[in-house]
């Protein structure tokens, strides 16, 4: 799959088959992340690969019961502030780990698409029941979890918003007219699109400034 491409296949999967996914496709989705930008290159990450059963139902359960989780493997990212706040204090700690583990994610959410599995960010969870159910230390702190599978479903992509709408120019909410944005559609380049949403509430006011 090209670059292009995987940006665009990758999309939240919340149906999986009933077929466990390779462990070495798992640890090249995990060295994927690995490979993504840290700050100062400290790598405040931890990646726990939830297989045990029971475990499983836990976290499930701690996940706002999203059931459907239940059918893939699940794996915890979480922060760990150690390094990054002695090279860096508070600004380290609260922020450069949770955007360390963000980019890591992302890239494994990528590898997961590049290798033909299907994947969903999960934040919606129990902090205090996953920190809880995987024994993690005080210190450490569950970002996100992932779930990865061979997908048994193929969801439409949800609408974006124009570009135009995100971009401003030199100041906040500085807006001007950019032959460049005719040329980058890559949200529209799925046939299958989700109607409605805040999309099409969407209504970009031009001001030629
Ligand atoms: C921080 C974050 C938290 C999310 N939490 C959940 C979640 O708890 N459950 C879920 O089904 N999807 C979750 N998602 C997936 C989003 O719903 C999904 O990315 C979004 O609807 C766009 O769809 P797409 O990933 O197919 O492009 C989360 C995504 C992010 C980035």
């Amino acid at each position: 799959m090209d670059f292009d491409e995987v940006l665009n296949n990758r999309r939240s999967v919340r149906l999986y088959k009933n077929k466990i996914v390779e462990r070495i496709k798992i640890y090249k989705i995990i060295q994927a992340g690995i490979l993504a930008p840290s700050a100062g290159n400290l790598q405040s990450w931890n990646f726990i690969l939830v297989d045990d059963t029971e475990v499983k139902n836990q976290i499930v359960t701690a996940a706002m019961q999203q059931d459907w989780m239940f059918n893939s493997q699940i794996i915890v990212i979480c922060s760990n502030p150690e390094n990054t706040k002695k090279f860096y204090g508070l600004r380290g700690e609260a922020l450069y780990t949770v955007q360390d583990c963000a980019a890591a994610i992302e890239n494994m959410l990528l590898e997961a698409t590049n290798l033909g599995l299907g994947s969903c960010w999960i934040g919606a969870f129990d902090e205090k029941a996953i920190s809880r159910i995987l024994k993690l230390p005080d210190n450490i702190r569950p970002q996100a979890i992932i779930t990865i599978g061979y997908s048994d479903e193929t969801p439409a992509m949800p609408r974006r918003y124009n570009l135009d709408g995100f971009v401003f120019h030199d100041e906040y909410g500085k807006r001007i007219i950019d032959e460049g944005f005719g040329v980058i559609e890559l949200s529209q380049k799925s046939k299958k699109v989700n109607k409605g949403g805040l999309f099409d509430k969407f209504k970009l006011k031009w001001k030629k400034q």
